[in-house]
């Protein structure tokens, strides 16, 4: 057997103490490296996307410090310059700022118009449009102490929204539900101009939008098993952002083609990444689907979502019994007249007139156009002045109505419960039977029934094949763009319910002649009546524009006969155009000046819808 001796002048034996401490200084901590390497919790995505933002924050005041400067300094192209920087950099924070506190978002970044809040109390614009106006087209050389004004209150803002973020956990399922709000803001509004009205810098803050929510993504592949995944989405992100960068300017870019192969596939695609993650997808109610893919799914928005009560909801017997009820004429004290003397079914529930003929047919009219009923349930509010909330009440009022219906309701009741097959239709629908709530939620149900999202723009987007001629195309993107149409009447449900929340309802003043000649403004105020303060008078309800091409004539007063009339109308910059000189008009002043062809693309386009 083969045996070692100790050589006792060997160096290793001479060394062995100093050996040893260099073993234990160099290895053990080594070791110690690599059981933390192998054991260290890792990254939690939602505190790195937390940390980023912070970091954007700060990015934004000084991009806004830098604006504040210029400003003292009185250097317009600086002004400019440091405008459209500090813009970029609020892009950056919008989805989660937006998300998380809406107020300030809307402090920063609402529209430069006076605000009527709930409490009727008229606010005062503030944020990034208020400045713009003063700093586009060119820099309003007289009013750098407003512009100061305005600047210091976005510096504050953005303070604010320092604090309250700082506070703020953000959760997995919360991010991800922001990233896709944000691609669906930004084809509902940001490639619209909505809030770059005069500076025209829509598409660099849509790219730096999407850029932000692509960068916070980010923070959920680094660790992820499936490469496969992360690098289709990575590859989707490059594609719209490239392709939003490379459009030469507003108006030529091509919206339609946007939606269809580039923000569709991403926010579709951020639902699956949610779902791989096993992030969960939220089940809360909202208007627009929190699992809609994109937001031209079918079954995306939700007509029951704007009720009183859950029990409210429709079911088929609710609504079967409503349609009965829409039709009767028991409604009206048996006096000839139903629902649908007014709102025709084969005229997209409307009636043809420019003002409806009240009771009685003296020919005497009642003082507005019958609006169609088709999405009626996706607005907030119902009538031209948004005086009811659920359609519900809305019934109620319209029965009650001298000129309108000139029924009651109790009498209606009583009536009914005397019929044994209306009786047994209310019972199949309540419990209570044949109660006055329960016809008011019948006749709504019906209406909420009558949801309608399948044009041929639906179907275009849906299907994989071309749905449009060539004028139809180049009318959405005027719609979309510049023709600003949609910064109203927003996309896809083409009314004024503001995306991408879609909980409130908006109002706006147009200037809305009296008659097709255009000389006076109509008397009737609108929404002023209700509310008494001076941005409401003359402001109605923005109607959708679906189904327009039966829905003829047009506005709350029934003035235009066709829809040349009404985008020419447009054109000429609304009632201010016309020479109104109203002060409150929320329409932009300024002709449109679209050429022929535009004018006709635009009606073609509006009557596929
Ligand atoms: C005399 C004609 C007439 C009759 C009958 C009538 N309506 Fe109307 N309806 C109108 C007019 C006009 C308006 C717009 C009134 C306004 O905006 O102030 C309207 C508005 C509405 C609205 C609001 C839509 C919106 O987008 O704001 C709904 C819903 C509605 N009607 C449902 C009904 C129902 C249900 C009945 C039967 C119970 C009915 N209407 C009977 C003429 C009529
Ligand atoms: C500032 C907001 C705003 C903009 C921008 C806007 N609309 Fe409107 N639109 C409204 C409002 C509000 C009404 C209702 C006015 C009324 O009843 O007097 C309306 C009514 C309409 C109607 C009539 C609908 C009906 O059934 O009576 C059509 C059609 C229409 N708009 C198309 C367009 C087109 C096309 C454009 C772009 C050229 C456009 N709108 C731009 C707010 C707007």
């Amino acid at each position: 057997m083969l045996k070692f001796e100790r050589n006792p002048n060997s160096f290793i034996y001479r060394h062995r103490r100093l050996l040893f401490s260099i073993f234990l200084i160099i290895v053990i901590p080594l070791i110690v490296c690599l059981i933390w390497w192998l054991t260290r919790p890792e990254a939690v995505p939602a505190k790195e996307v937390k940390r980023t933002f912070m970091q954007n924050i700060t990015s934004l005041d000084s991009a806004v410090s830098r604006l504040q400067a210029n400003i003292h300094a009185k250097q317009p192209a600086a002004i400019q310059e440091s405008f459209k920087r500090a813009r970029i950099a609020y892009k950056r924070v919008e989805f989660i700022s937006a998300y998380y506190s809406p107020e300030t978002t809307r402090a920063l970044n609402g529209p430069n118009i006076p605000e009527v809040d709930d409490d009727l109390r008229v606010n005062e614009p503030q944020g990034f449009q208020v400045l713009e106006e003063m700093v586009f087209p060119e820099v309003a050389t007289d009013a750098y102490p407003d512009m100061e004004h305005a600047a210091n209150v976005i510096r504050a803002n953005v303070n604010r929204l320092r604090k309250i973020s700082e506070t703020n956990d953000l959760t997995d399922s919360h991010i991800f539900d922001a990233m896709r709000l944000e691609v669906f803001r930004i084809v509902s509004m940001g490639i619209t101009g909505f809030d770059s009205p005069v500076a025209f810098h829509s598409l660099p803050e849509a790219a730096a939008a999407l850029e932000s929510v692509h960068e916070q993504w980010g923070h959920y592949t680094r660790n992820s098993k499936n490469n496969a995944l992360g690098a289709r989405l990575d590859s989707t992100f490059h594609a719209a952002i490239r392709y939003v960068r490379k459009s030469p300017d507003f108006n030529a870019f091509d919206r339609l083609v946007f939606i269809k192969q580039y923000a569709n596939p991403l926010s579709s695609q951020l639902l699956d990444a949610q779902k791989v993650l096993g992030i969960p997808v939220f089940t809360e109610k909202r208007l627009l689907s929190p699992s809609a893919r994109t937001l031209t799914d079918s079954g995306a928005f939700n007509a029951n979502y704007f009720i009183n009560f859950e029990e409210q909801a429709m079911t088929t017997q609710r609504v079967a019994l409503g349609k009965m009820l829409f039709f009767n004429p028991i409604l009206s004290n048996n006096s000839g007249r139903t629902c649908a003397t007014c709102h025709q079914p084969d005229k997209a529930f409307t009636d043809g007139e420019p003002k409806s003929f009240a009771v009685g047919f003296n020919g005497q009219r009642i003082s507005r156009n019958a609006p169609t009923l088709l999405n009626a349930s996706f607005q907030a509010v119902q009538f031209a002045d948004s005086r009811v909330t659920f359609l519900e009440d809305q019934a109620s009022d319209v029965i009650r109505n001298p000129d309108e219906m000139h029924g009651s309701l109790p009498d209606a009741v009583a009536a009914l419960r005397k019929q044994d097959g209306s009786r047994k239709l209310f019972e199949d629908a309540y419990a209570d039977g044949v109660t006055e709530s329960n016809l008011k939620n019948a006749i709504a149900s019906y209406i909420r029934s009558l949801s309608s999202l399948d044009s041929r723009l639906d179907r275009h987007f849906r299907c994989s094949e071309n749905a449009l001629t060539v004028e139809e195309k180049a009318g959405f993107n005027l719609f979309m763009g510049k023709a600003k149409c949609a910064t109203c009447h927003f996309f896809p449900l083409f009314n004024g319910t503001v995306p991408p929340a879609y909980v409130e309802t908006e109002s706006e003043v147009l200037g809305t002649p009296a008659t097709a000649e255009g000389k006076a403004v109509d008397p009737d105020v609108g929404k002023f009546v209700l509310t008494k303060r001076e941005p409401h008078r003359y402001a109605f309800k923005t109607p959708t524009v679906r189904h327009v091409a039966l829905t003829a004539p047009y506005m709350h007063n029934g003035v235009f006969k066709t829809l040349e009339e009404v985008v020419d109308f447009y054109d000429r910059g609304g009632g201010n155009g016309l020479g109104f000189n109203l002060e409150n008009q929320t329409l932009p002043f300024d002709e449109l000046n679209l050429t022929d062809a535009e004018k006709r693309a635009l009606v073609a386009f509006m009557k596929i819808l």
